[in-house]
């Protein structure tokens, strides 16, 4: 019991990573460049936000003419720790009215339909949103009856209201949070980490092109505030003394088109490859596995332009994954679905090379992952396995 109670209390400050302004307004744009009215008279439910502390509102809220929102939707999560307790993005500003009962405690539902100044002004800033929503003259925020879970009936009928969902959720229930998304058939732009890509749950879709990643940059990493308590920070914020931490693996998972997925690959063909590449120099062919028919590319860069057959990449290709240049067949962390690939268990030949060489780990003979027997017996692990479209079928814009 205490063990799980340890055990939940990790998991919910593993969650409380806080997004970044620039990290949000970089991805969004991204978006905008290749349809400027993607937001427009739209929806957008923040669903994982406290507005005192979520900068997604404040992206919204702030560029809300701009995008052309019909509506702002947040609500907050009563046990988030730091919910409701500061109001961080507004400053710690004196001259600004006493709450009328400030959310305080309570999970809320704050619903925006248009941003002005307090005073009708069509000039508005933080502040002047700061104030609004403390004065809350025209209930722009109003308390839920439970604690704000985004799986409750309440939040669940916000998100049938809304068109288009934007937040860095809880990445413990990452699995949860998509089945819901999906479930509803809404567009969405969420942070997750990239090691969800191979998940059960997620991996099928995006095979299916229902799921895909977002604009920025896989490698790129994004910088998170994190609660005060936090060990492993990257640094302190200059401005604001915020623990900030780098997540070398988060992306942003969507359904919204972007530009950067219809841009082909520009690729050598597999005797360039051989001919010139660093990792291939040397040799005669690419490595194939052992069971299974096809062979192993080791860098996106190196996918020969002309081979036909199925081509085993590492998972860092979806960031370059073009839709209308490749096909995902499968993925090798998941063993049902190599079974059905016709991948073959890897069988005693190859685990006695394998050990003889000195390779260890559990692996046994009925295992289904991908080996290469030559030239030295080696288990790869994850691999997406591609291959290129042959007659390129130019998806519909989503
Ligand atoms: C990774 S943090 C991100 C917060 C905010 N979206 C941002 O990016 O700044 C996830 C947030 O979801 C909240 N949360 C945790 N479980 C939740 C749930 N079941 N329903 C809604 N929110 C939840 C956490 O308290 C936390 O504030």
């Amino acid at each position: 019991m205490a063990h799980d109670n340890l055990k939940n209390a990790k998991r919910a400050r593993n969650d409380e990573f806080y997004t970044q302004y620039a990290d949000i307004q970089k991805e969004i744009e991204a978006y905008l460049e290749y349809d400027a009215d993607v937001f427009r008279g739209k929806v957008v439910y923040c669903n994982c936000d406290d507005p005192f502390e979520s900068n997604f509102f404040r992206y919204f809220i702030l560029n809300f003419k701009k995008l052309g929102l019909k509506q702002l939707i947040t609500t907050s999560y009563k046990p988030s720790p730091v919910a409701n307790t500061q109001l961080e993005l507004y400053g710690d500003d004196n001259t600004l009215p006493k709450a009328k009962g400030r959310p305080k405690l309570t999970a809320n539902k704050f619903i925006i339909n248009e941003v002005h100044d307090i005073d009708g002004g069509s000039e508005f800033n933080l502040k002047s949103v700061a104030r609004k929503l403390k004065a809350n003259k025209n209930n722009e925020w109003t308390p839920l009856e439970g604690d704000g879970d985004f799986r409750s009936a309440e939040c669940i009928e916000l998100l049938k209201q809304s068109d288009i969902v934007v937040t860095n959720p809880p990445f413990s229930l990452f699995k949860e949070y998509v089945a819901q998304l999906v479930e509803y058939g809404k567009k969405f732009l969420i942070i997750g980490n990239t090691n969800s890509i191979t998940y059960l749950e997620i991996f099928p879709l995006i095979r299916n092109n229902k799921i895909w990643l977002g604009c920025t940059n896989f490698n790129v990493g994004m910088f998170f505030k994190v609660p005060d308590d936090w060990e492993r920070f990257h640094h302190i914020d200059d401005e604001t003394g915020w623990k900030i931490a780098r997540v070398s693996t988060s992306c942003w998972y969507t359904n919204l088109d972007h530009g950067r997925r219809h841009e082909p690959l520009n690729l050598m063909t597999m005797a360039e490859n051989l001919k010139y590449s660093k990792n291939l120099k040397g040799k005669s062919a690419y490595d194939r596995y052992f069971n299974y028919d096809a062979i192993d590319v080791g860098t996106y860069k190196e996918i020969p332009s002309d081979y036909d057959g199925v081509m085993g990449v590492p998972v860092t290709f979806l960031d370059k994954y073009n839709p209308d240049q490749f096909e995902i067949v499968g993925n090798s962390d998941d063993g049902s679905m190599m079974r059905e690939l016709g991948v073959r268990a890897l069988g005693h030949k190859f685990i006695s090379a394998y050990r003889a060489r000195g390779g260890t780990g559990h692996y046994s003979p009925g295992m289904r992952m991908l080996g290469l027997l030559e030239p030295q017996a080696r288990i790869i692990f994850k691999r997406l396995l591609i291959r290129h479209r042959t007659k390129p079928t130019k998806l519909e814009k989503r």
